[in-house]
């Protein structure tokens, strides 16, 4: 698929799936068999700041590792990229980690951040104008996984995506695969794409990351349960869940869960559910690749697997893929 200029693009359900506000995928979640919500509904306000909370984390690496890794190696990075480029990032949030490739890309015709936050959007705008004047911010807000508008006139540009933070690793393989192959369609021709990719390691490492000492990522799930309370006439017992965290090897990948402490009911916008002791809500997914099964998931989505830059830890690798000709 390519950027359409019209107000909004929809991807295919295929990518998207069913469901789209709030209020519907919680119902929706919490109706299932095995409990679930989206783990995109996280970031409100506060679910955003404990986030940024969590980056700074002794156990939570991956931030402070591809901060470094994009250090060392964003001249490598920027290298190929010809002029009069887009830049364009997906899930942009604070512009960060961009800010880094920004000061080694020349002459870039625009750089696109794409985030749900219109706030966030306009925060690093200003920030980043401060900083690289001559550069020219359009923003796009909306869920780069769902409905994106580009603008008119960048759409014929040569484009680079840029996709940090390993949130790949919130989509399974399928998902992730079918996300892959829309960005290649969107950044092609000759599109490459900068993703960074949480690695496999000691699951004892993982768990840790994901279940920190000072219980900062314990409030950043259990805000999901407050968020419900504040914006959809919720009644959870946020003290009567509790926040969990393990490794699945077989899946390769970090689930999150809010466990019921006892027999209990909640209800949302006067809709009640029943939780039985231990029963769980699966609220994320973070799935870990080697470097080569990430390759092989990227080939399997069109893209040519190119460099790849590591910390010396092999905690965390960045991706450079390139749209093939063909798919
Ligand atoms: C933002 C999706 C990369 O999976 O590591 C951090 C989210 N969840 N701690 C991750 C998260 C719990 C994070 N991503």
């Amino acid at each position: 698929m390519m950027w359409m200029s019209s107000k909004a693009l929809r991807l295919p359900d295929a990518v998207i799936g069913p469901g789209h506000d709030f209020a519907a995928s919680v119902i929706e979640g919490l109706s299932r068999t095995r409990k679930s919500l989206p783990c995109r509904f996280f970031y409100d306000a506060r679910g955003s700041a404990l986030f940024e909370e969590i980056t700074k984390l002794p156990e939570y690496y991956p931030t402070r590792t591809e901060i470094a890794i994009l250090e060392a190696h964003a001249a490598e990075m920027a290298e190929s990229v010809p002029e009069r480029a887009v830049l364009v990032e997906f899930g942009s949030g604070s512009s960060r980690k961009t800010e880094i490739l920004l000061k080694h890309v020349r002459d870039l015709a625009a750089y696109v951040p794409v985030d749900v936050s219109a706030s966030a959007l306009d925060d690093a705008k200003r920030r980043l104008l401060e900083r690289f004047p001559a550069l020219s911010v359009r923003p796009v807000v909306g869920d780069f996984s769902r409905t994106l508008a580009f603008p008119d006139d960048l759409i014929k540009a040569h484009k680079l995506g840029f996709f940090p933070g390993s949130t790949i690793g919130n989509f399974s393989p399928a998902a992730a695969r079918r996300l892959l192959g829309a960005m290649r369609d969107m950044l092609s021709p000759e599109g490459r794409l900068i993703i960074g990719v949480d690695l496999k390691k000691d699951a004892r490492a993982l768990v840790r990351a994901y279940n920190d000492q000072d219980g900062v990522t314990a409030a950043f799930n259990l805000n999901l349960l407050a968020r419900i309370n504040r914006e959809l006439d919720g009644f959870f017992a946020l003290d009567c869940f509790r926040h969990e965290a393990i490794y699945d090897p077989r899946e390769g990948r970090i689930e999150m869960h809010l466990v019921s402490i006892k027999d209990q009911a909640a209800s949302v916008r006067g809709r009640w559910f029943r939780f039985l002791a231990g029963e769980t809500i699966h609220t994320e997914n973070s799935y870990k690749y080697t470097i080569s099964q990430f390759q092989d998931l990227a080939r399997s989505a069109g893209w040519l697997p190119g460099r790849v830059w590591r910390d010396a830890g092999n905690l965390f690798g960045v991706h450079e893929l390139i749209a093939c000709l063909k798919r």
